[in-house]
C-alpha cells in the first residue's frame, strides 16, 4: 500500500453456531484449541465492517454499532491488537478507520466474535493489499476469536484443531443444509459475566476435561455421518449431548460456574416435554450464554413455532436457516 489511504473495504460475516463445541486452548496466544469443532453458518446473526487505512492517522479510529470506541475500552484493543497482525503482515504501519456493526446481541453466548472478526479479518486484510485465500482468511480470523476461524465458510464447516498457526483453520465440509432449521430463543441480550476465553481456562481444571476432550472427538465423528445422511434427528441429539458434555466441564471446574441461568433450565426443559409428550425431534444447544438455540427439522419448524409461541414472546424467537461464507460488498 504506498498512496496516503488505502482502498475501503466492506466485508459481511455471518455468526455461526458450534454443533460440536470449541472449548479449551493447547496455545492460548495462536488460539489452537483442544478439539475439532464443527459449526452450522446462520443467515439471521452478522456483522459488517468496513476497513481503510491511512497514513495520516495518527491512531486506529474505531466505531462501534455506529459509536465511537476510547482507546481505553476492551474492544478497541482487542480490535487493535488484531489490525496490528495484519499490519505486521502486510509490512505497514498506517493506523485504519473500521466501521463495524452487528446484528447480534454482544457477547450473550451469541458468538458475536465470531462474525466480527471473520469480517475484520476480511476487510482489514483486502484493505491493506493482501489478497488471502479464504483457508488463510481462517487462520487470520482466529488469531482474534477462536469461533470466527468458522464463519469464513458457509454452511456445515469443521476447524481442524491442528497444533500450529498453518495447521488450525476451518473449512465447508457440506451443504446439505436444506432441511436444518435453528431457532433461537432469546432470554437474555445482556453481557454475559464469565467470557468464553476465561470460561475455557477455568473448565480446564475440571477432572472431567480429558474426558470431553474424548467425547468431542467421538461426537464428530458420528455427526459427520449424521450430516451426510441428512439425519436431523441424529444432528440434533449429538449437538445437544455435546452441549451438555462441554457445560458439565463448567460446574465441575475447581472454582465452578455456569452459563445457565432460571430460564436457560426451563427452556430446556420445554424442549424436551415438546419431544417426549408432542413427538417431536427437537433438540437444543447452549453456548457460553443463558440463551437456548433449538434445532429442528424444516418439516416439524411451523408445529415447533406454534408450541413454542404460547411460552415464549414471539419478538424473543428467530429462525435461521444456514448462511453462506464471507462477502465482500
Ligand atoms: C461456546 O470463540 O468466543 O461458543 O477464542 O477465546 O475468543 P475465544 O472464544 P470464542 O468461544 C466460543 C465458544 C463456544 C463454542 C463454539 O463456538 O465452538
Amino acid at each position: 500500500m504506498n498512496e496516503t489511504n488505502s482502498k475501503k473495504i466492506t466485508a459481511k460475516a455471518n455468526t455461526n453456531i458450534a454443533l460440536i463445541k470449541y472449548w479449551g486452548k493447547k496455545d492460548e496466544s495462536l488460539f489452537i484449541p483442544t478439539n475439532d469443532s464443527l459449526s452450522l453458518t446462520l443467515d439471521e446473526f452478522y456483522t459488517q465492517t468496513t476497513v481503510q487505512f491511512s497514513s495520516q492517522l495518527k491512531q486506529d479510529k474505531i466505531i462501534f454499532d455506529g459509536k465511537e470506541l476510547s482507546s481505553k475500552d476492551n474492544q478497541y484493543e482487542s480490535i487493535t491488537n488484531f489490525l496490528n497482525l495484519i499490519r505486521k503482515k502486510a509490512n505497514c504501519n498506517s493506523k485504519a478507520i473500521v466501521d463495524t456493526k452487528n446484528t447480534v446481541p454482544n457477547s450473550a453466548g451469541f458468538a458475536s466474535s465470531a462474525s466480527g472478526f471473520a469480517a475484520l479479518a476480511a476487510a482489514s486484510s483486502k484493505a491493506i493489499g493482501l489478497n488471502l485465500s479464504n483457508t488463510e482468511l481462517s487462520k487470520l480470523a482466529r488469531r482474534g476469536s477462536g469461533s470466527a476461524t468458522r464463519s469464513i465458510f458457509g454452511g456445515f464447516v469443521q476447524w481442524h484443531a491442528g497444533n500450529s498457526d498453518q495447521t488450525s483453520y476451518a473449512e465447508n465440509i457440506s451443504n446439505n443444509t436444506n432441511n436444518i432449521r435453528i431457532i433461537s430463543i432469546i432470554n437474555s441480550k445482556s453481557p454475559k459475566k464469565i467470557s468464553s476465553r476465561q470460561g475455557m481456562r477455568l473448565s480446564k481444571t475440571s477432572p472431567i476435561f480429558p474426558m470431553w476432550i474424548k467425547v468431542a472427538k467421538k461426537n464428530l465423528q458420528t455427526i459427520k455421518k449424521a450430516i451426510q445422511s441428512d439425519n436431523i434427528n441424529l444432528i440434533g441429539a449429538i449437538a445437544e449431548y455435546n452441549a451438555l458434555c462441554m457445560h458439565a466441564t463448567t460446574v465441575t471446574a475447581q472454582k465452578p460456574f455456569t452459563y445457565f441461568n432460571k430460564s436457560t433450565i426451563d427452556t430446556i426443559n420445554y424442549i424436551i416435554h415438546l419431544r417426549n409428550n408432542f413427538n417431536l425431534h427437537c433438540y437444543f444447544t447452549i453456548d457460553a450464554g443463558p440463551n437456548v438455540k433449538l434445532i429442528c427439522s424444516k418439516n416439524e419448524l411451523e408445529l415447533i413455532m406454534d408450541l413454542l409461541t404460547k411460552k415464549f414472546d414471539l419478538n424473543n424467537l428467530v429462525v435461521a436457516h444456514s448462511g453462506s461464507g464471507i462477502k465482500y460488498l
